[in-house]
């Protein structure tokens, strides 16, 4: 299966990116120290999904953020953009896009809003965002697939 490299360098903090990975749209977003630590904030008996839905663990994970995340590097974070409700793709991307209630994404198709680790906090998607397999190959680059 194809796998794609995408340099980082260039997202500063509180910036995100969107690529295309085998058809899908890959959110890649720098979080803020803020965003890290309004995720790290929640407990997971608030989490309607939770499982860390990543990839690269075990599928018995815990949502933490930490596991949402990447591997020692916590302020970024990649994940499959689309809505596990009925895949639409959320809003909150763009700069000044709606981000929703919890400042991660909103789906604009039937309202559920995710928060700063792309786990659904509200609405109808049953699953946290996915995270694909993916590491880093150098401080600033990694290879997605
Ligand atoms: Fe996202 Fe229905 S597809 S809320």
């Amino acid at each position: 299966l194809a796998s794609i490299d995408v340099d980082l360098a260039p997202v500063e903090e509180g910036q995100a990116i969107t690529v295309m990975w085998r058809g899908k749209p890959i959110f890649i977003r720098h979080r803020t120290a803020e965003e890290v630590e309004a995720a790290k904030d929640v407990k997971l008996a608030d989490l309607p999904d939770q499982l860390a839905r990543n990839a690269n663990l075990a599928d018995t994970a815990p949502a933490t953020d930490e596991n949402r995340a990447a591997a020692d590097k916590e302020p970024w974070l990649v994940m499959i953009g689309i809505c596990t409700h009925l895949g639409c793709i959320p809003q909150g991307q763009a700069v000044g896009s709606y981000k929703g209630e919890y400042g991660g994404w909103y789906c604009p198709c039937h309202g559920s809003q995710y928060d700063t680790a792309g786990r659904i906090r509200k609405g109808p998607a049953p699953e946290n965002m996915y995270i694909p397999p993916y590491a880093f190959t150098s401080d600033t680059k990694i290879k997605i697939g």
